[in-house]
């Protein structure tokens, strides 16, 4: 079954290079990214995994626990992490799930078998502190994620959680945001206290509320 946004994750029990964990118990009371890659020892996805690492502060920030998953042992992560930090000069700072059987891989659908009957694609999987998924990226295995796109969306999702906005397109935080079309102009002069422009009725633009 396909997971679909809005729907409650998984729960699972896997080994990881930092040790069993219970899912629900890693992720506690904080938001989680759950991403996979096809197999250890490749190239795009030794670029990616020191990217995750260096990009690993900026998940702190934002209350966001990450970690990784592939159809390779702990044994093969760890053995790979030496690697990665070898060439790349990026030590892996986040777990690893070790999962040879699929079990993972398959309740996530990250298993496409019209691409390989064997290999997780890239799945990335944001989900939020109650256990809902909030963004799904599939990308082929010879494609490398822009992770920072996911720190964007993070800050998307965190934002418009709070205030009554949405962000447009290529929105970075600190820009501009999109008052939602179910707030009349009355209640966003009370709302958003710095003003916001209308272009159109349904397009009205204010400084992002929480800077
Ligand atoms: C890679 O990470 O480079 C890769 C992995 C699996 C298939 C193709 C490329």
């Amino acid at each position: 079954m396909t997971l679909q946004l809005g729907d409650t994750v998984p729960d699972f029990d896997a080994p990881t290079t930092q040790g069993p964990i219970n899912f629900y118990n890693f992720l506690g009371d904080s938001w989680g990214i759950l991403f996979s890659h096809p197999k250890d020892f490749t190239p795009v996805c030794t670029t990616e995994l020191a990217e995750v690492a260096r990009l690993k502060p900026e998940f702190d920030k934002r209350n966001t626990k990450v970690i990784g998953l592939s159809v390779d042992s702990v044994e093969s992560h760890l053995d790979w992490e030496g690697d990665i930090e070898e060439t790349l000069g990026q030590a892996v700072n986040f777990p690893m799930i070790g999962d040879p059987d699929r079990s993972v891989a398959m309740s996530y659908g990250m298993i496409h078998p019209n691409a390989s009957d064997t290999l997780t694609v890239r799945s990335v999987f944001i989900i939020d502190p109650k256990k809902k998924l909030r963004l799904s990226l599939t990308y082929p295995a010879s494609t490398g994620r822009n992770f920072r796109e996911i720190v964007r969306v993070l800050d998307s999702l965190q934002l418009t959680d709070d205030y009554s906005v949405a962000t447009p397109v290529n929105w970075r935080d600190g820009e501009d945001v999109i008052i939602a079309t179910a707030v009349s102009d009355e209640e966003a002069k009370k709302r958003f206290p710095k003003g916001f422009k209308t272009l159109k009725p349904y397009l009205r633009l204010t400084p992002q509320p929480n800077k």
